[in-house]
């Protein structure tokens, strides 16, 4: 079987050779990008007058043909064609003869894969962003009930203050946005077209980019061939912010595992997005937010894996980077399930307000309170206040209660300045309202908070 570059060969591949070098069997995913690519090339080729009307007339139906067997699962993938490219051309070329043979005047594979692989991972950038979106509208839905159901906050995982549930999604909803921007950034960054660059140097004939970029919805041309047919931080960019994004969901995933245990029981996951044990009849298991933990694990390697295959490489193009189709193509469609399926189980989790208010009676989360009381009303120095409140603390732990449950009396014997108005900072909802400085938990601030998340959803619109 004659390969499209045999012509200095005297013999054929070695079937291992086809094998190993092949990547027809993942870049096949490209073929749209691949024929809509052509047909840009082809276009400005005509316009250049380097093909005529006929000939691009007849490209433009072959190609068409190519993508409706493609589709329809006729076309023939054969591993001994090494890529999509040389596939396609290879049939283009048999449906319409000789002009099929001129589609590759001023065009390399080098340049070919850069422009299929980048115009694949802006459209995912794209759709990475409105899959956050979607995202954050139903952890809104969520935040909105709950800007004064109180729970413990946590530093060290253990109790520290008390904040309102919305406060604790907020948090979530800042890391998302920020991702979101990330993926913004990076596809106006990349935004710009490899075709034209050829193989490596650019190429003689008169060609001209900005249109073929233009045709193809980029918003310009690269710089400089060499840096262009060999670069892949696009690539990259994209393997690290869906390793951020991912980074988040798997904290946000690790809390909901947390709170669907018995000793937390702040939230339950519905039965539609919970799973079984095959041997325990009583278990209802987190497989949703575990698997989206484990599964960050695999978009990491991706990023490592690629910034690993591209460190060593001179310029410019090296057949090593045929290596990074398979990790991106992974991390995208990883990307892709794990925001709708966080999404729904968000969505149809169930609040136990109860439980996180009774946790909130465990840990004094209220000693901050009774030292800021001590410094505000009694004019009694930070440091000695604290010291009082442990004294506090330590009555409570002796008596089996929680601070903000404690009788005035015992606070008066402590310290005989502590007024009765004391009583109102050890409530627990009083401690979570009295955070209202700018980005703190009350239920003003939180309200705040969520509008502008909301507004900042709108406008996306
Ligand atoms: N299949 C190759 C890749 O994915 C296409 C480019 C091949 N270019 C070459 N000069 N061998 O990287």
């Amino acid at each position: 079987m004659e390969k499209m570059w045999s012509g200095r060969f005297q013999k054929g591949a070695a079937k291992l050779l086809d094998e190993f070098n092949a990547s027809i069997m993942f870049d096949r995913k490209l073929y749209k990008e691949d024929i809509e690519g052509s047909i840009a090339h082809a276009t400005m080729l005509a316009k250049q007058g380097i093909l005529s009307k006929e000939e691009l007339a007849s490209i433009k139906e072959g190609l068409a043909q190519v993508e409706k067997e493609i589709e329809e699962g006729t076309f023939e993938w054969k591993i001994s064609d090494e890529d999509l490219h040389m596939a396609i051309e290879k049939r283009l070329t048999q449906l319409i003869g000789d002009a099929g043979k001129k589609l590759h005047t001023a065009r390399s594979r080098n340049d070919q894969v850069a422009t299929d692989f980048r115009r694949y991972v802006l459209k995912a950038n794209k759709n990475i962003i409105e899959g956050i979106k979607a995202l954050m509208e139903a952890i809104v839905v969520v935040a909105e009930k709950h800007t004064d159901t109180l729970l413990p906050g946590m530093t060290h995982l253990q109790h520290a203050q008390p904040i309102n549930f919305a406060y604790h999604l907020g948090a979530y909803l800042s890391m998302f946005k920020r991702d979101i921007e990330r993926f913004e950034s990076s596809y106006e960054r990349n935004n710009i077209s490899p075709l034209g660059c050829a193989a490596l140097a650019g190429t003689p004939h008169k060609i001209d980019r900005e249109y073929s970029a233009k045709l193809l919805g980029f918003d310009g041309v690269s710089v400089n061939c060499l840096d262009t047919v060999s670069d892949r931080d696009f690539a990259l960019e994209i393997l690290f912010n869906i390793s951020t994004l991912m980074m988040h969901i798997s904290r946000l995933s690790e809390e909901l595992i947390l709170w669907s245990s018995y000793e937390f029981k702040f939230i339950e996951l519905s039965d539609e997005y919970s799973t079984g044990s095959s041997i325990m009849p009583q278990k209802k298991n987190p497989d949703v937010p575990e698997l989206l933990r484990g599964k960050t694990g695999r978009v990491y390697g991706a990023l490592v894996g690629l910034l690993t295959v591209m460190k060593g490489l001179p310029l410019a193009y090296n057949k090593d980077t045929q290596e990074d189709k398979e990790g991106v193509f992974d991390a995208v469609e990883t990307a892709y399930i794990s925001l709708e399926i966080l999404k729904e189980t968000i969505a149809t989790m169930q609040v136990n307000e109860k439980n996180m208010l009774k946790a909130c009676k465990k840990g004094h989360l209220s000693a901050t309170d009774l030292a800021d009381y001590l410094v505000e009303k009694c004019d009694i120095p930070f440091r000695e206040a604290h010291f009082i409140t442990g004294e506090a603390v330590a009555k409570a732990e002796e008596l089996g209660i929680d601070l903000s449950d404690m009788e005035y009396k015992y606070l008066k014997e402590i310290d005989e300045r502590i007024g009765e108005d004391v009583m109102s900072y050890l409530s627990i909802e009083n401690s979570m309202n009295a955070r209202c400085s700018q980005g703190g938990t009350s239920t003003q601030t939180t309200k705040e908070q969520l509008e502008y998340f909301k507004n900042y959803l709108k406008e996306q619109k």
